[in-house]
Formats: structure tokens, C-alpha cells, sequence
């Protein structure tokens, strides 16, 4: 199988470059079991990786122009050649490795954690069955940020918009029965940027590798604002 994979090492590359690689796939074989196999013929080729198994969110790339994980995408399901980029729109630091300090301040700005005002209960917050049914869809985001790097709007305004892995979170909260900071939350995602810089392009939706679907959680809250602010 035929591979380009981008390069780019700011201490001794002018400009990146694309290498050329081969590689005898075997049947079953994803693409981070070729990356590591491309890795023995080059061993200065740079990406992330950990579990393996879609859990650790570190290997998103942009596969044949469109980010998923390396880990869960089938060699197979790919035309040839296999064009590898790191994602779109962040800082390369160095090969397939980007800077995803932007993505997780993002992340940190929706405070991603139970607000309450109410004293401490004893033995634990309680839910409904029912309530707890809301978060389904929310809680099980690994943060790879292949929605956030596909989205157009977060490419114009990286610094502004939150991007939709950080707002499916928001959602997560605003969605939660036992958080206490709704009024908060929405004030806090007031304006032209953080939220309303979603043009409902779809793309997060499209890539989500864990098929959760950030569009329609940022609608959601949009409704949320106009129901509960205005
Ligand atoms: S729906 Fe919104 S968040 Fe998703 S890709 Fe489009 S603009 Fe970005
Ligand atoms: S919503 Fe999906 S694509 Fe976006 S960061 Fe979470 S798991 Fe990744
Ligand atoms: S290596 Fe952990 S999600 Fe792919």
C-alpha cells in the first residue's frame, strides 16, 4: 500500500515536505499499526498514539482529508495513496503532532465539572434514571478534538469560538440535573463568538468517531439562551 505522510520539523525544515512510504498491508491492520510499521522504516517520523482501542483520544489525524482516529480506521476503508496530515487548524509542533493547548483551554473555560451551591450531601448526588438518560450522547467524548479541528468556523476564530468538543461538554453540564449553574453557564457563553460562531456546517457531527453529534448539543443550548435569557 502506498502512503504520503507529512513532515515537518521546525529545527532543520525550511517548509514541510511530503514522504513517500510502502508498506505490505496485512488484512485487519488500522492505521496506527501502519504508522508504527512506517515508523521502523523511518524512525524520525513523529505522531501520538496510546490505547489503541478509540479510548485515549491522542491520535487523531486527518486521513485522505478528513480527521478520525488512527486507531479505528481500517487500512481497507482507504484509497491509495493513503494522504496522512495532522489535523487542520492547530500549531504543528512537529510531523503529526499539533498543539492542542488551545483546543484544551477551550475545554477548561466551560468548567467541565459539577457547580453546587447546595451543601454537600451526605453519600452522593442522586439522579433519576431519567435524568441521568439526559447525559447519554454527552459524557462519552475522549476530547480527540477531530470535530473541533474539522470545523470552519473554529479555523477563522481559534481564540474566540470554543469549538463544538468544548461546547458538547458545556452541554454535558447545562444538560446535568444536579448542576447549579445554569444562569451561569449561558451568561458565560453569551456574545457573537463562543457559541453563536456555529453556522450548523455539520462537520463535528460528520467526523465524531465516537458518533456523538456536538451540533446538535450546541443547538441545544442556543435554544437554552433564547428560552431561559431572553
Ligand atoms: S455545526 Fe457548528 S461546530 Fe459543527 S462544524 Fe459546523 S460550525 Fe463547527
Ligand atoms: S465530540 Fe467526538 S470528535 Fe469531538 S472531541 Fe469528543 S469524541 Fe472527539
Ligand atoms: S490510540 Fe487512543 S484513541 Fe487512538
Amino acid at each position: 500500500m502506498r502512503f504520503q505522510i507529512y513532515r515537518y520539523d521546525p529545527e532543520s525544515d525550511q517548509d514541510p515536505w511530503m514522504q513517500e512510504f510502502e508498506l505490505e498491508a496485512r488484512p485487519g491492520m488500522m492505521l496506527r499499526d501502519a504508522l508504527l510499521k512506517l515508523k521502523e522504516q523511518d524512525e524520525t517520523l513523529v505522531f501520538r498514539h496510546s490505547c489503541g482501542e478509540g479510548v485515549c483520544g491522542s491520535d487523531a489525524l486527518n486521513i485522505n482529508g478528513t480527521n478520525a482516529l488512527g486507531c479505528l480506521t481500517p487500512l481497507a476503508t482507504l484509497k491509495e495513496p493513503v494522504v496522512v496530515r495532522p489535523v487542520p487548524g492547530m500549531p504543528v509542533i512537529r510531523d503529526l503532532v499539533v498543539d492542542m493547548d488551545q483546543f484544551f483551554s477551550h475545554y477548561r473555560a466551560i468548567k467541565p465539572y459539577l457547580i453546587v451551591d447546595d451543601p454537600e450531601p451526605e453519600v452522593e448526588y442522586r439522579q433519576t434514571p431519567e435524568e441521568r438518560e439526559k447525559l447519554d450522547g454527552l459524557y462519552e467524548c475522549i476530547l480527540c478534538g477531530c470535530c473541533t479541528t474539522q470545523c470552519p468556523s473554529f479555523w477563522w476564530n481559534p481564540e474566540k469560538y470554543r469549538g463544538p468538543a468544548a461546547l458538547l461538554q458545556a452541554y454535558r453540564f447545562l444538560a446535568d440535573s444536579r448542576d447549579q449553574a445554569r444562569a451561569q453557564r449561558l451568561e458565560e457563553l453569551e456574545g457573537p463568538f463562543r457559541l453563536f460562531r456555529c453556522h450548523t456546517i455539520m462537520n463535528c457531527t460528520n467526523v465524531c468517531p465516537k458518533g456523538l453529534n456536538p451540533a446538535e448539543a450546541i443547538n441545544n443550548i442556543k435554544k437554552m439562551m433564547v428560552k431561559e435569557m431572553f
